[in-house]
């Protein structure tokens, strides 16, 4: 059974058993605690939890995951892996351990065909019913059902907090004895070369909390897993994961572009090994959005890639070679995984660019390395590889491979000194630039008061001015409180107005100098602001209003783009002002006209329903657990601020929003751009400036119809009409100017020197192809025909001299093309029967004429 066969089986399997077959998810979880998919129960998360209620009770899928925190024994061993896929059977709320366990079993023996006899179970060590059902309902004798402690078996939570349980494993006897104990009973528990695990079933019925507790979920469920490389290994009777059909073509590939065959050395093949698992991990990784970069994801993705590129310079390679690999992966795997197929270009592309930044790294380093290597004797120290690390980006681990390969050791612990105290730096230098972003003064203030805003519920209010401060011609102002809305999440600050008894000021800009104040920069009108005042505060509604709208419309944007695109949409940028909203968002290519007009209509369709937008307080779990879109790597308080669209979108925000969704009124695209590989961005409008925008463009319909003095109906007819008649008529006109210039030629003078014609004309501004067809015309049909062709345009002269062919042997075209050049002053030459020359004296043409008249006298 192929690998490819295994994975339909599966999946057949478990429909015929009434599962949903669905396809994978993205290696990008929707789920803030996890960078990646880690395991096939990842996407249904919040299921298990009971924060969603499932559409389907039971699911079947095959899931792309990716685990990381093994990559140092990825290529050692035969059966670590980062990019892995994970067959699984999942029930929510529906069947439980007896059903779980007997189709598993099912499974293996009757679809797999793997012998009974080769097949032993774990079990949580107080698991009854499990060991009941195993015993009593499949027959294993009792002494093959081990039980097993909570580090083995017990999986769970993916993340900090979250669904999880006790498990139990069906393991493979491999035959292989070498690590069986002498005295005891060889066992799963014992044993790890001889009994290999090949499939979990998680009995998920707990959830952790931050504490560790384990309190019940709502419904019992099942949640298993099975390694579709491991599986593949047992079937097909190979060593390992790597040797299975689901590697091999990727293996063979290493092998055809590096030069190098696989297991003819242990060292070789590591290095192969870490290739072949590499390249899938970069190739989906890319493919689901993730790019080369120092932070997070693109960190990992960064990371994998150069450890691919190391072990290719380990086998010699001198340039990129890792996109040919990636290749090959697209091959095997784009049939199962079309996004491999749809962004082939996206993943070669960045791939290759990556491996060319990380060589030329190399090989400067390199470069380094082998002075430092001179003059070292035994050990490299560690000052030595923090500099390479530090001006070249080194890896460490290349200079212990080298080091390795010459005999020297290398002083790690030194390095890791000096790393540690150039983080150090960095993190005072941090505190320094934020310290000083904001002033004294703010900080003192920070310690005592902290504005409280009211914006969200009102437009005015009275406020008292706790602190002033002159910044140029402006004021900074504190008040105890305030409805301005300051600078924030990406949405504009607030304008408005500021006013008392005998005077008032213009709020320009509001924006938060350190957690807690918010400082308002006002320009005075009249009168003076002075602490203690009771002042009047008045936030420009209309503004403020039109910036809700595109507030609202952002994220009716950010859920209408992942349903139209897919999960792996994330915010990365957002701008929220009064005339326009601006949303980046990772995405690998140009959306279509067709997903443009899809987007607009989902949003469109929402303004339409009128649905009410909530906003409510929550802890951060809380609402994290209902889904509600949390931006990675951005801080939140324990307490958050959910803003909800029916269950059309669900965000944490702090921003200002309108209270129903039929407010926004319309809703219009108006370009959509990249801005970076992997990054798109949508300029959007809503309400008035929605219309005003279509406004505009029927107003230059308007323009452009009333030019050509049609309907908006006729208007496209008119156009093509226009335009082909001035094909027509641009036709015509060259015809007419090619036969003018054939006239012109006919009519010039031919003078008769001895028995030589001589023609000359000068032409205004023609195309040297065009002079070139006169020629043409001017030689047809003739003997003993000299002729030159001039052409002037503004200050520069072309020639072209030609020489009819009986004519050749006493006068050679390209001498007088040679000669003319001197004399025009520029360039010339060519064959005795056809020459060209340049120049840019057009005053010295008759010279020209003279010089050849003479020259055919001579003759
Ligand atoms: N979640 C479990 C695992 O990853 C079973 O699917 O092993």
């Amino acid at each position: 059974m192929t690998g490819d066969e295994l994975r339909q089986e599966f999946l057949r399997f478990f429909e015929s058993k009434g599962h949903k077959v669905l396809p994978s998810a993205s290696l990008i979880p929707n789920d803030p605690q996890l960078l990646f998919t880690v395991a096939g129960m990842v996407p249904f998360k919040p299921i298990f939890w009971g924060k969603v209620e499932p559409v389907y009770t039971r699911i079947a899928t095959c899931q792309k995951c990716l685990r990381t925190n093994d990559i140092d024994n990825v290529g050692r061993t035969p059966r670590h892996q980062t990019f892995f896929e994970m067959l699984g059977n999942f029930s929510f709320g529906d069947y439980f351990k007896k059903e779980a366990i007997t189709w598993a079993w099912e499974f293996v023996t009757k679809i797999l065909k793997l012998p009974e006899e080769k097949l032993w179970v774990t079990i949580y060590k107080d698991d009854e019913e499990a060991f009941k059902i195993w015993r009593d309902l499949v027959g294993i004798p009792e002494k093959k059902i081990v039980r097993m402690g909570k580090d083995t078996n017990f999986w769970g939570p993916a993340g900090p907090t979250g669904p999880c349980g006790p498990c139990s494993e069906i393991h493979y006897d491999t035959g292989v004895m070498d690590d069986c104990p002498k005295n005891e009973e060889c066992t799963p528990a014992n044993s790890d070369k001889r009994f290999l695990e090949i499939w979990n079933l998680v009995f998920t019925e707990f959830n952790q909390d931050e504490n560790g507790n384990l309190n019940p979920l709502p419904k019992k469920n099942i949640d298993t897993g099975a390694g579709l490389e491991r599986i593949a290994s047992v079937i097909q009777k190979v060593g390992g994961n790597f040797e299975t059909d689901l590697f091999m073509p990727i293996i063979n590939r290493i092998g055809e572009v590096l030069n190098v065959k696989y297991k003819e050395s242990n060292s070789k093949d590591i290095s192969i090994r870490v290739i072949a698992d590499h390249s899938r991990a970069v190739s989906f990784l890319i493919a689901d959005g993730v790019f080369p970069s120092n932070e997070e994801r693109g960190y990992v993705l960064r990371r994998i890639l150069r450890r691919a590129v190391r072990h290719g310079v380990l086998l010699g390679a001198k340039k990129p070679f890792l996109h040919f690999i990636n290749d090959a992966v697209i091959e095997k795997m784009g049939k199962t995984y079309p996004e491999l197929v749809e962004r082939r270009k996206l993943i070669l592309e960045v791939t290759q660019t990556e491996e060319e930044r990380f060589f030329k790294t190399i090989v400067q380093g390199n470069e380094m390395l082998n002075d430092i290597i001179a003059k070292s004797h035994k050990i490299i120290s560690g000052e030595d590889v923090f500099k390479l690390y530090d001006t070249y980006g080194f890896p460490p681990d290349i200079v212990v491979d080298v080091a390795r390969e010459r005999g020297l050791e290398v002083d790690l612990n030194e390095f890791e000194r000096l790393m540690e105290l150039q983080r150090e730096k960095a993190r005072s230098a941090r505190i320094e630039v934020e310290f000083a972003k904001s002033s004294e003064d703010y900080n003192r203030l920070a310690k005592t008061i902290k504005t409280a805003f009211v914006g969200y519920e009102t437009l005015n209010c009275e406020a008292t001015v706790i602190y002033t401060k002159k910044q140029d011609s402006r004021l900074e102002v504190v008040f105890d409180k305030t409805c301005f809305y300051a600078e924030r999440g990406g949405q504009v600050a607030d304008t408005g107005k500021i006013s008392w008894d005998n005077g008032s000021a213009i709020v320009e800009h509001v924006y938060v100098p350190i957690e807690g104040i918010i400082a308002h920069v006002v320009r005075l009108e009249y009168g003076e602001l002075h602490q203690g005042m009771r002042v009047r505060l008045q936030v420009d509604k209309e503004k403020r209003d039109a910036t809700a709208r595109n507030h609202t419309a952002t994220h009716l944007l950010h859920a209408a783009l992942r349903k139209a695109l897919g999960n792996h949409v994330k915010q990365s940028g957002s701008l929220v002002a009064p005339d326009r909203l601006r949303f980046d968002f990772t995405h690998y290519q140009a959306l279509t006209k067709d997903e443009i007009e899809q987007i607009e209509n989902l949003v469109n369709s929402t303004i339409f329903e009128a649905l009410p937008v909530v906003t409510q307080e929550k802890s951060y779990k809380e609402a994290v657990a209902e889904g509600a879109i949390a931006l990675f790597g951005e801080k939140y308080g324990d307490v958050v601020r959910v803003v909800k669209i029916s269950n059309f979108s669900e965000e944490l925000c702090g921003g200002t929003h309108v209270k129903n969704t039929g407010n926004i009124g319309l809703f219009k695209i108006i370009s959509e751009s990249a801005i970076s590989a992997g990054t798109r961005r949508i300029e959007a409008t809503t309400g008035f400036n929605a219309l005003n925008y279509l406004r505009t463009k029927e107003q230059l319909i308007e323009n452009i119809c009333e030019k050509l003095g049609t309907s908006q109906d006729e208007v496209s007819l008119r156009i093509e009409n226009l335009l082909e008649k001035n094909h027509i008529m641009q036709r015509e006109l060259e015809q007419l100017r090619s036969k003018s210039l054939t006239l012109q030629l006919k009519q010039a003078p031919v003078k008769q020197i001895k028995d030589i014609k001589f023609l000359y004309h000068i032409f205004d501004d023609v195309e040297s192809n065009e002079l070139r067809n006169l020629s043409d015309i001017a030689i047809s049909g003739e003997n003993s025909l000299v002729a030159l062709l001039f052409s002037v345009s503004r200050d520069k002269v072309n020639l072209i001299v030609r020489v009819t062919q009986d004519l050749t042997k006493k006068i050679k075209a390209g001498d007088i093309a040679k000669y003319a050049a001197q004399i025009l002053e520029g360039g010339g030459g060519g064959r005795p029967d056809f020459a060209q020359a340049g120049g840019k004296n057009p005053t010295k043409i008759n010279e020209v004429i003279e010089y050849t008249k003479r020259l055919l006298e001579q003759k």
